[in-house]
């Protein structure tokens, strides 16, 4: 099941993103005494995180409990411009009163398939320390989707879109011009809340696809993305809803 929601611009969604990730947080922490969260990388979630740190609805939020982690990141250094760690530390983690044990970034300065051996080792330490086989519940995941509809890192025709059984992989993506860590399908849907932020017309077409054409993750693999229980929302402005 999906729940799809439109703003009539980017402002709009942002702000409403900003409102449903303190919602999500606030009911989490309410029901498990945490909150924890898979950020999205690319530009897309940027003004949302700003938001995170001055709107009203953000203010309530209790940062001692909530867990960032993120949904992929670039195999660069953490200053580098293509970090999705860097950028998120830039527009919100710098700004909130968030410990540095509750920021669980991907290392991608070191090894990829070592970064993300040891990013799996802090999931499962995170997600299920008392025994191994539980599932890994994200209480929200925020996705972004590209102009060719990949989500997180998992790109088309990536065999990552067939994996069952590791949380996170290392790939070089030749679309992405580099190599990538990033959460497994299975790793996506076992989260409690996904949500994809989709802005701007150059998404228009491949987001009419995603939601309408029948499902074939290797081309579109936002498609991959169904919650084993929980509807996935996206968040939309009008632009990029524009042929739905
Ligand atoms: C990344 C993201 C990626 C992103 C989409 C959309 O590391 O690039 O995780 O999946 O969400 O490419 O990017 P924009 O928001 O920049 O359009």
């Amino acid at each position: 099941m999906r729940d799809v929601r439109t703003y009539p611009d980017a402002n709009s969604l942002a702000r409403a993103a900003a409102d449903h990730f303190a919602a999500v947080a606030a009911s989490s922490i309410a029901a498990r005494g945490h909150f924890s969260v898979a950020l999205a990388g690319g530009s897309t979630p940027i003004p949302v995180y700003k938001l995170l740190v001055t709107s009203e609805s953000a203010s309530q939020l209790d940062w001692s409990s909530v867990h960032v982690f993120w949904g992929d990141e670039r195999c660069v250094p953490p200053d580098h411009p293509d970090s999705n760690y860097g950028m998120a530390r830039e527009a919100l983690l710098d700004h909130v009163p968030l410990a540095a044990a509750n920021v669980h970034r991907i290392r991608g300065e070191i090894e990829p398939l070592q970064a993300a051996a040891e990013y799996e080792r802090t999931l499962r330490q995170f997600f299920s320390p008392a025994h191994k086989g539980a599932p890994i519940t994200f209480d929200l995941a925020l996705l972004g989707m590209g102009t060719d509809g990949h989500t997180a890192s998992l790109f088309l025709g990536s065999e990552l879109l067939k994996e069952e059984s590791r949380w996170v992989a290392a790939h070089h993506a030749d679309e992405a011009r580099g190599w990538r860590i990033t959460l497994t399908p299975p790793a996506i849907n076992a989260a409690r809340h996904a949500t994809f932020l989709v802005s701007g017309p150059d998404k228009a077409e491949t987001l009419r696809s995603v939601l309408t054409d029948p499902r074939q993750p290797d081309l579109l693999p936002a498609q991959i993305v169904e919650l084993t229980s929980g509807n996935v929302l996206w968040l939309l402005d009008s632009a990029a809803a524009a042929l739905l």
